[in-house]
């Protein structure tokens, strides 16, 4: 029996995966392909008898015996760790994942669709690594920590998924060779000699919390470069050079350990926050935190000095006792302060300053 809607004779994928989907299919409905899956073919699909939708991830292997194995990650039991429903290799070049499906997508639309302020990305970054404990305990390196691999359940909580790069430690070492995946995530050891370790995804989660907390983080490769780069990268004609190039700026950047620049973070973004970032993601790895645990610790350690601004209808908001908001006054260019004492929303006009940065130090004083 096959009910799904997806016609698995026509689709352009290698024939063992279409022979499992179909063997597959007697008991899911597989729904469509997912265009998103850029390292693998993605299915999305619903079970038959449970109703239950599930993602199909299949990735290619290739007989590299330090992939993680299907079955080591399935044992993983975190809530903040996609839980694997089934895993299993196809064959010797192909291996596949079923997976619960997330209506809420991915941290890569969260952060698309705004700033969301310190408490979301603390809880956020929290969440990851507390899934990312399970993993290391595991002795696994995911290797490809960044938005679009975070999952959202529909609790609103941060789950670790795409496995596809995950690499087990081998006895008596500590480090495995880094992915050449998702370069501007890549640690900077990782670029030099190509070694990854522990410190290395949890260089990654402090870019990852870069990104949450509002710092400036672009996708387009050729926005990392510096002007007399661009310049170059324009004038250069052939694509792969342009290519090459473009990736070698981006290495020598990482190697520098400026990617995540904390002076482009929004101003509520506080010194702990920002020196917590720094210390992630140092460009020495023995100077990062050493543990999930250990950077778990830190931020637990700091709640209290992490203030809880929200974005709220696009207006920076101050939750505490008073609240506050920062308002603009389109017709004065100027902004100003709002308080709200349980009373509901009023100009407070004992501020001083009329620019957004020195607001959010104004507001901060009156803690
Ligand atoms: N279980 C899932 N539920 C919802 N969306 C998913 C799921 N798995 C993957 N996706 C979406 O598909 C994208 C690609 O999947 P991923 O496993 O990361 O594959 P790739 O190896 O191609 O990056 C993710 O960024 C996410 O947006
Ligand atoms: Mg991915």
């Amino acid at each position: 029996m096959n009910e799904s809607n997806l016609n698995i004779d026509i689709i352009d994928v290698p024939e063992p995966i279409k022979d499992k989907l179909r063997s597959l299919s007697s008991n899911i409905t597989i729904r469509k392909q997912s265009r998103k899956g850029a390292c693998g073919w993605l299915f999305f699909g619903e079970n038959r008898i449970n109703r239950q939708k599930i993602a199909i991830k299949f990735y290619d292997w290739g007989g590299d015996t330090s992939h993680a194995e299907p079955q080591n990650l399935a044992a993983i039991k975190s809530e903040n760790v996609i839980s694997i429903l089934d895993a299993a290799f196809v064959n010797t070049d192909y291996a596949y994942f079923l997976t619960p499906y997330c209506e809420k997508g991915d941290l890569d639309e969260e952060i698309c669709s705004g700033v969301q302020g310190n408490s979301r990305a603390v809880k956020l970054t929290r969440d990851v690594l507390s899934g990312l404990s399970f993993l290391h305990t595991a002795k696994l390196l995911h290797r490809d920590l960044k938005p679009q691999n975070i999952l959202i359940d529909d609790r609103g909580r941060a789950i670790i998924g795409d496995f596809g790069s995950v690499k087990k430690i081998p006895d008596g070492s500590n480090s495995v060779p880094g992915s050449g995946h998702s370069l501007i995530y890549r640690p900077p050891e990782s670029v030099k000699n190509g070694q990854y370790g522990i410190t290395g995804d949890i260089y990654q989660i402090g870019l990852l919390f870069f990104q949450l907390l509002g710092g400036h983080f672009p996708y387009e490769e050729s926005a990392w470069l510096t002007q007399k780069q661009l310049a170059k990268y324009h004038a250069t004609e052939d694509c792969i050079d342009k290519q090459l190039f473009a990736t070698d700026c981006i290495k020598k950047r990482i190697v520098a350990s400026t990617v995540a620049d904390t002076s482009t973070l929004p101003p509520w973004v506080c010194l702990p926050l920002i020196r917590t970032i720094t210390k992630a993601c140092n460009k020495e790895p023995r100077k990062r935190y050493s543990t999930c645990n250990e950077f778990l610790a830190h931020i637990n350690a700091i709640r209290n000095e992490i203030h809880d601004w929200q974005i709220v209808a696009g207006l920076p908001t101050r939750f505490g006792t008073p609240n506050y908001r920062i308002q603009f006054d389109k017709k004065h260019s100027i902004h100003y302060v709002e308080k709200d004492k349980d009373s509901g929303w009023r100009k407070d006009n004992t501020f001083t300053n009329t620019d957004m940065p020195n607001l959010v130090r104004e507001i901060e004083t009156r803690v």
